[in-house]
């Protein structure tokens, strides 16, 4: 696989590279297991801001560096320092920042390799689809530090795997492996295999989604994501008027004549 580094970025604590019309972002502080320090959210903020505002990139993969971890939460050392008002903003402040990946219009798949832990398996779960290798490890361990997440893990974990299950985790702070993750629904995929295999999958799985039309890909994670928190009956009303404002869409006008010309559609993103 022929990565290109992007030279127009130059990150301390990230790196960002692409291959056609995916961008592959990856955490970079091997040394604390990709722990997520206020440089590292700062630089992700930019990141996340400037692939979303770029119509060539189509889906984002989110890695970890190291070959041990997608990330081990957040920096424990600058969590010690942090007294109520600080650790209010500072949660406060992730949260968005995870909620702008969560909602961003465009995929963001989380290959996970290694320890996905507190903020690790937060940042996971605010992604759009969780690959994992079986090297994986989840927790939320916050429990032994005194704390509860604060990026958004006593929230995203129900609706994810359940009330039961999520405060299991949450109570014990447990560490688990990929094959439980994936049999509570915590991760969407687990992948056989090194992390190059884990790259290639969710590549293949990018490369899919990213033959299929812009405005129809975003609009299928809108309807999920604004409808789950909906009445089903508001949730449904979102879809209608989601589905008509596709309606209007060239990629709708050609997505049907395609099918009943019995020819491939040719997607233009409007
Ligand atoms: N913050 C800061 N440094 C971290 C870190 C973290 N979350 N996780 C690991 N590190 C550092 C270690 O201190 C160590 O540094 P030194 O080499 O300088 O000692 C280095 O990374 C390697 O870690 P270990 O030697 O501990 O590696 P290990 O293989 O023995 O253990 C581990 C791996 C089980 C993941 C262990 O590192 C660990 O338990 N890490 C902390 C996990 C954790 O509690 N995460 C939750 C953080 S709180 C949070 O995320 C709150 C929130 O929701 C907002």
């Amino acid at each position: 696989m022929q990565l290109i580094p992007s030279v127009s970025m130059a990150y301390e604590t990230l790196l960002l590279e692409t291959d056609q019309n995916i961008a592959v972002l990856t955490l970079n502080r091997p040394k604390v297991l990709n722990a997520l320090n206020a440089a590292l959210l700062r630089e992700l903020d930019e990141a996340i801001q400037s692939l979303a505002s770029d119509a060539a990139v189509r889906v984002i993969l989110l890695r970890g560096t190291g070959g041990k971890a997608f990330a081990a939460g957040a920096d424990i050392a600058e969590l010690a320092e942090a007294d109520a008002a600080i650790g209010q903003e500072l949660a406060a402040r992730v949260q968005r920042l995870f909620r702008s990946i969560e909602a961003l219009g465009k995929p963001v798949l989380a290959c996970i390799d290694g320890y996905a832990l507190g903020g690790g398996c937060e940042l996971a779960m605010a992604c759009t689809l969780r690959l994992a290798n079986p090297a994986a490890r989840f927790g939320q361990p916050e429990i032994k530090l005194g704390l509860i997440p604060g990026y958004g893990g006593s929230q995203r974990l129900p609706r994810l795997v359940g009330r039961g299950a999520a405060l299991k985790l949450l109570l014990t702070g447990a560490v688990i492996d990929a094959a439980e993750a994936l049999r509570i629904g915590l991760i969407d995929e687990l992948v056989e295999g090194d992390s190059e295999a884990l790259l290639a999958r969710a590549f293949d799985l990018a490369r899919s989604i990213a033959a299929m039309p812009s405005l129809a890909v975003s609009a299928a994670i809108e309807a999920v994501d604004r409808g789950a928190d909906l009445t089903l009956e508001n949730a449904l009303a979102l879809e209608a008027k989601i589905f008509g404002r596709l309606c209007e869409t060239d990629d709708k006008r050609e997505g049907t004549r395609a099918f009943l010309e019995k020819r491939t559609p040719v997607w233009t993103g409007r």
